[in-house]
């Protein structure tokens, strides 16, 4: 038995691992944790955590280590699963054969002579400090043979993890939390919509106590997430955490001597949510984003879809871009409706023309005034569509996914186009590069409505190497991936894109809720947070422009409604935290992330964190069961330091007569951050509805 290490800055994984060992845990992670001193005894911490045999066990108990699977008592779900091409199970028995080991990753070989199978599992500590992980294979049998599934991951979860949340959602209501016991039922996850979908099982937290473990499987395409327990049979108390892509029914073929693999699942241990957030923004900065360095400021939005929806006139798009300028705006969007035949949702997708009835002058004179104005121009797409009544499927009526001779149910009146087909991605290749070499388009909004069904394999490899080939040719051109708000959100998409569209529901009570979970794994300068209109037109809620633009600015910001129907105040408060957010940005989108609890469960508090300076937004949603709930605590910062802090104007209209010192606030309170972060600041939060912007700027020594 060889015991070694991978270390990052902060964690320690050990392995036991045996060459040629028997499938009773050949490879095994004995330790998953903070980081070990360097003279650790592996052996040592190996007996310090072993176990005899109980009653009613296998006589050689098993264990399910990094490449579980059936045969010698161990009753979880296995690595991999395979068939011969008529159907029968190939009952694998893989043995440890050999492995590498180079300061921070160690790749495992495991083979199977008799099934004529090798795959491997490779476990890489990144400088930012998670582990990415990933599962491969080859078949060197004679014949072609079926893969069903094969997990990127495979994590015996250490004991003292006792609870994990999963996210939920639909439709306008993405990333609810549900937290649970791992124990006794552990989680069966997988989605069939041919991308991550609504359901969010690509991301998951485990907990032990304040320490956190997250996991996110990097692909825009289906999941299967298990926590398998071992509670049934040899019942040693072990669960294995398992993560990969979901093949589609059936599996996929491998040729003789053909290779299958999947998509690296993403991990990372921190001892709370903060810093677990802190990991995931720094390996989504450093080592995800495209071209992340070289990025500037990210511009203010206006899109036209709240504003305008269908009803798409020159005129009025030209009246909406000088409103938008005159609040501050850097970049109008326009969003669906401009193409083809396409005055409503049931028609045109995939005749990537611009409408000569919308705009008979094309849409130069558009662009032409966005720039005058001083703004860029964006433009929605959904290439990966096809409606029906279209152009394009009266040329091509077999270019959408279908099963010949079945029926073609639609979703949104719309099919989906079959992008594992050479010529369909050539066709969009072509319509989309002409759009953006007529047209000085900055930024695509890529949406994607439909659900895949009938189930397509290619599909995500198919839409990466369409947008991979766009982006080679337009370079500077930026892409946001939205799917109905936030149905296709993962780091697969996130290596070719700026931003996502975390939802459609604009509502900022529920945006207090969507921002936070997704900023759980995602930084701020990707998510993008508009300021919509009042009354929502999805919950039918009012609210107070200050209070909509106060959420709005902890994001990338944006606003989708209509200026014209804005009052002089309204318009006034949103041009003043347009600007606000302008001055901020800088610190939002680069700095440091904290969560901050605050005993009242209707107050949501987010902090950021960058070199002297911070922004903290702090948000009630009910009327609070006190006149003066508790100070809010902070966190990042130098205990010993002192801060000026001050609340940036405008103040909530309501709140803002709670204020015993007005003045103080205004011209700044000299604080420590130990008083900060031990005592806090009592805002006045009574009402709900109410937020306020607190700034703080590290004084010198
Ligand atoms: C989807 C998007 C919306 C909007 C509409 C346009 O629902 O999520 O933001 O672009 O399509 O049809």
């Amino acid at each position: 038995m060889e015991y070694l290490r991978l270390d990052g800055d902060a964690l320690t994984l050990v392995f036991a691992l045996e060459a040629g060992g028997s499938k009773h845990g050949a490879a095994d992670c004995l330790y998953l944790g903070a980081r070990l001193p360097e003279g650790e005894d592996l052996a040592a911490l190996a007996q310090a955590t072993a176990r005899g045999r109980h009653e009613n066990q296998p006589d050689v108990p098993p264990r399910p280590g990094i490449w579980p699977q059936h045969g010698a008592g161990w009753q979880g779900h296995p690595a991999a699963s395979f068939r011969s091409v008529t159907g029968e199970a190939i009952a694998a028995d893989f043995r440890l054969k050999s492995w590498e080991h180079d300061g921070s990753v160690l790749s495992c070989h495991f083979s199977d002579a008799r099934a004529g199978l090798e795959v491997s599992t490779r476990w890489a500590v990144q400088d930012s400090g998670v582990v990415v992980c990933a599962s491969e294979g080859r078949n060197m049998g004679g014949e072609a043979i079926r893969i069903e599934h094969l997990a990127a991951l495979n994590l015996p979860i250490p004991h003292r993890f006792g609870e994990f949340t999963a996210f939920s959602g639909r439709w306008a209501g993405e990333m609810q939390e549900t937290r649970q016991a791992i124990a006794p039922n552990g989680l069966a996850r997988r989605s069939a919509g041919g991308k991550p979908g609504f359901g969010g099982g690509n991301w998951l937290l485990l907990h032990a106590g304040d320490e956190t473990l997250g996991a996110h499987l990097a692909w825009s395409g289906d999941h299967d997430t298990r926590i398998t327990c071992d509670n049934a049979g040899s019942a040693n108390g072990r669960a294995v955490l398992q993560m990969g892509e979901a093949l589609p029914e059936g599996g996929a073929i491998v040729p003789p001597e053909g290779t299958f693999g999947g998509p690296p699942v993403v991990l990372a241990l921190a001892p709370d949510l903060s810093a677990l957030a802190q990991t995931f923004h720094r390996h989504l900065r450093e080592s995800v984003l495209p071209e992340r360095a070289q990025w500037g400021p990210r511009k203010v939005h206006l899109n036209s879809w709240e504003a305008l929806g269908f009803n798409l006139s020159e005129p009025a798009l030209i009246a909406l871009a000088e409103d938008a300028a005159s609040l501050g705006i850097e970049r109008f969007v326009l969003d669906d409706g401009w193409f083809a035949g396409r005055r409503d949702d049931t028609t045109s997708l995939g005749d990537w023309f611009v409408s000569p009835d919308v705009f008979p002058n094309g849409l130069a004179p558009l662009i032409d005034r966005v720039h005058a104005l001083g703004m860029d121009f964006g433009l929605w797409v959904e290439p990966e569509m096809v409606s029906p009544d279209s152009d394009l499927t009266r040329a091509h009526p077999d270019w959408c996914l279908h099963i010949e001779g079945r029926e073609r149910p639609t979703m949104r009146g719309q099919l989906a186009l079959d992008l594992a087909q050479p010529e369909v991605r050539d066709y969009l290749f072509a319509a989309l590069d002409a759009l953006l070499r007529d047209h000085a388009i900055a930024y695509l909004k890529w949406d994607h409505n439909r659900d895949l069904f009938p189930s397509a394999a290619g599909q995500t490899e198919g839409f990466y190497a369409l947008l991979d080939a766009l982006r080679a040719a337009h370079p500077k051109v930026e892409i946001e991936s939205c799917s109905s708000g936030g149905g296709r959100i993962d780091f697969g998409v996130l290596t070719r894109t700026h931003r996502v569209w975390p939802s459609d529901n604009n509502d900022a009570i529920e945006r207090l809720r969507i921002i936070p979970a997704w900023s759980q794994f995602l930084p701020l300068e990707v998510l993008g947070s508009h300021v919509g209109p009042s009354p929502n037109p999805i919950t039918g809620r009012r609210l107070s422009m200050d209070f909509r633009a106060k959420i709005a600015v902890f994001g990338h910001m944006g606003v989708e409604a209509d200026p014209a129907r804005m009052s002089d105040n309204e318009r006034a408060t949103l041009a003043a935290h347009i600007a606000l957010y302008k001055a901020w940005r800088g610190v939002l989108h680069s700095g440091v992330l904290w969560r901050l609890a605050h005993p009242d469960p209707a107050v949501t508090a987010m902090m950021v964190t960058h070199a002297e300076k911070a922004l903290t937004l702090v948000a009630q949603t009910a009327l609070s069961p006190v006149f003066d709930t508790a100070p809010m605590r902070l966190a990042g910062l130098e205990p010993q330091a002192l801060y000026r802090v001050t609340l940036p104007e405008p103040w909530p209209p309501k709140a803002r007569h709670y204020l015993a010192n007005p003045e103080g606030w205004r011209d700044g309170l000299i604080l420590s951050g130990a008083a900060l972060m031990g005592h806090g600041l009592a805002l006045p939060l009574t009402h709900p509805e109410t937020a306020w912007l607190v700034a703080l700027e590290r004084l010198p020594q």
